[in-house]
């Protein structure tokens, strides 16, 4: 039997190692090892040729790509997992290259955690996404998270009889499309700011429900939203923003509904002291670090705004898995 590793019995330790398996996953996929396996079994040295490494450098990747549980080995050949080819093959409808291109972004980020938290207020941490690229893969990403949860979402919205939905920050605009196609009453606008609506024509443009969609290149704080909506969608937008302008949204996804109007808002919610999911006590790490005033808020907080604003039957409830986020919702009176 092989030696147990001393890292499981010690968190610390597991935590203080814990990068290596993701920096290992991420290079490998940078070297598309994963693509040139595909579905076959081959050598360090076939696999090395054909990435432009050395044997040596391939065999040491490619050992610790199985140690991670990515790849299999056997007889001297390596080949792919069924997670690695439902994840990281191109031609899967699961695929999560985006994802990962933004988890390396992340890594480069991540590298000025000390200085962004030292300098922090006065610095402004490193600034988002280097360029239009990465900005796109985290778009990208986005897309891929709610192909996986819409039908969730969906599940969870009741939008008999609405007819107009607008999706504020709609990204690729995959949750608005999906809840269009849904509801056979219901047309969509999608917002977003220019850029990154053009990714969301280009995702769409063959979509079977194209004509439902109507797509609005702008600035939601600072543009007008249109009136007369009867369902308005905020889905992973307020965390990316500071408590004042959360209000000032809210405060005009309110004029921009009819009476009686639903606004619901999908989060990835923080617990009150902040510490539980994990994932929320990071993401707000992550905002300060890129500069942004955005962190995980709490389910109080945003009922709280809602009801400021002047919402009634605001509720919240969490999706079930696969969604990771929650539900918050509130009718605009009539
Ligand atoms: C984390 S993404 C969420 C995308 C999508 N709603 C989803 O749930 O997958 C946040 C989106 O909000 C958009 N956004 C942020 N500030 C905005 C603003 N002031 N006006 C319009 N869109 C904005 C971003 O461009 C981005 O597409």
């Amino acid at each position: 039997m092989a030696p147990a590793s001393r890292r499981d019995e010690d968190p610390v330790l597991e935590l203080l190692y814990g990068w290596q398996p993701a920096r290992v996953l991420m290079v490998a996929w940078r070297l598309n090892l994963f693509g040139l396996l595909g579905g076959r079994r081959l050598t360090a040295a076939t696999l090395g040729r054909k990435a432009g490494l050395h044997p040596t450098a391939a065999q040491r990747l490619l050992d610790a790509c199985a140690a991670a549980g990515l790849l299999h080995k056997g007889g001297g050949r390596y080949w792919n997992t069924q997670a690695t080819r439902e994840d990281l093959l191109p031609a899967s409808p699961r695929y999560l290259g985006d994802a990962i291109a933004v988890a390396d972004d992340l890594w480069t980020q991540w590298g000025g955690l000390l200085d962004a938290l030292r300098s922090y207020p006065q610095g402004k941490g490193l600034g988002g996404p280097a360029t239009t690229e990465t900005v796109l893969a985290y778009v990208r990403a986005n897309g891929q998270r709610a192909r996986r949860d819409r039908e969730q979402l969906a599940l969870s919205l009741d939008l008999r009889g609405r007819r107009s939905l607008l999706d504020i920050g709609c990204g690729p605009g995959t949750y608005a499309e999906f809840l269009v196609l849904r509801n056979p009453g219901l047309k969509a606008t999608l917002l977003d700011l220019p850029q990154v609506l053009a990714e969301a024509r280009r995702e769409l443009a063959a979509s079977p429900v194209r004509r439902r969609l109507r797509f609005l290149g702008r600035d939601a704080l600072r543009e007008p939203l249109g009136s007369g909506y009867d369902v308005v969608l905020l889905s992973s937008v307020l965390h990316t923003l500071g408590e004042r302008d959360c209000r000032r949204l809210l405060g005009k996804a309110h004029r921009a509904l009819a009476s009686g109007g639903l606004l619901a808002i999908y989060e990835e919610l923080a617990q009150e002291e902040g510490t539980w999911p994990p994932q929320a006590a990071l993401f707000s790490l992550q905002m300060l670090l890129s500069g942004a005033e955005g962190r995980a808020y709490s389910a109080a907080e945003l009922e709280g705004w809602l009801k400021g604003r002047g919402f009634e039957q605001v509720r919240s409830r969490l999706l079930p898995p696969p969604a990771e986020a929650a539900l918050v919702t509130g009718l605009k009176a009539r």
